[in-house]
């Protein structure tokens, strides 16, 4: 049972939080997890996880755009920040994305389908997380259980889209869940143990999502990292690849 919170430079906020440094034990069932990598760790669902994950007493590296400057849809940064770290981590989780662009929201009809608005939408959902995924076979163990696992979205499927709309968001986590799929299979190659994942998160109040909710119910980030490492503590080597939703129920391509 682990009950020590091991802070990394960068998370002393989770020190002072209030919160006390007698951190609540994982699940009994829960996969062991010593070290997590967080990208992303500055947005409402990546600053969750992590505080979620230094509550079980597991080492978090958390890394951002506002708090260290990584930018994930450029290659040079992301090797700058994620070449010099020192591995392995139990998991990796990629919290990163955004559905607006430069004020550009998502498109309703065909007639607001724009290149930039595309190219912006495939370099942070899917360029980002895909960069970041290059960097996996060096930081991930090859000796046991190891995750990889990237914020996708529902609307990103094929297979589950009946409203249409939001294009380029919709074709850039399609994209993405295409990046998972064939790097997860690479992965398992080499990391006989690894689960390499995209999730949804549910819908989770956030910046991204303040202006979109409307009526629709949404859940706090702190309960969405919750669900989600739920997921992520049953998955199994044979899950890699596959699209998952909070609930752990497949999601179709
Ligand atoms: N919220 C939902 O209901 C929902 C539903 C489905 C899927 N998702 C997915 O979940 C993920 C996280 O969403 P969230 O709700 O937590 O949103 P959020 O609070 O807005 O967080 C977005 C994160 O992405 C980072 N980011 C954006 N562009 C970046 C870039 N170029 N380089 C580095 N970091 C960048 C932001 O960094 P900085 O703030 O440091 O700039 C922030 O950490 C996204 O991929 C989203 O598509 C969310």
């Amino acid at each position: 049972m682990r009950t020590t919170i091991r802070l990394v430079a960068g998370f002393e906020k989770w020190h002072f939080s209030g919160r006390g440094v007698e951190a609540a034990a994982a699940p009994a069932n829960s996969p062991d997890m010593e070290k997590a990598l967080i990208i992303g760790s500055s947005g409402a669902i990546g600053t969750a996880m992590s505080e979620a994950l230094v509550t079980r007493g597991v080492a978090v590296t958390g890394l951002s755009r506002r708090d260290h400057g990584l930018d994930v849809t450029d290659e040079a940064s992301v090797d700058h920040h994620l070449g010099g770290l020192d591995g392995p981590f139990d998991m990796i989780f990629v919290a990163t994305g955004a559905l607006e662009v430069d004020g550009q929201g998502p498109e309703k009809s065909l007639r607001d389908v724009t290149a930039r608005n595309l190219q912006d939408q495939f370099l942070v959902n899917c360029v980002g997380p895909a960069l970041v995924l290059r960097h996996a076979p060096r930081l991930l163990p090859r000796d046991r259980r190891c995750v990889f696992a990237a914020l996708s979205a529902r609307v990103g499927s094929i297979g589950d889209n009946g409203f249409g709309g939001w294009y380029a968001y919709r074709t850039a986590k399609a994209a993405l869940n295409q990046m998972l799929h064939t790097g997860a299979i690479e992965l398992s190659r080499r990391h006989s143990e690894s689960i390499c994942v995209a999730l949804h998160p549910g819908t989770v109040v956030s910046p991204l999502t303040e202006k979109y909710l409307g009526n629709h119910p949404a859940v706090p980030p702190e309960e969405a990292a919750t669900n989600l490492l739920h997921v992520i503590d049953g998955l199994m080597p044979e899950d890699t690849g596959r699209f998952f939703d909070w609930q752990g129920e497949r999601v179709p391509w």
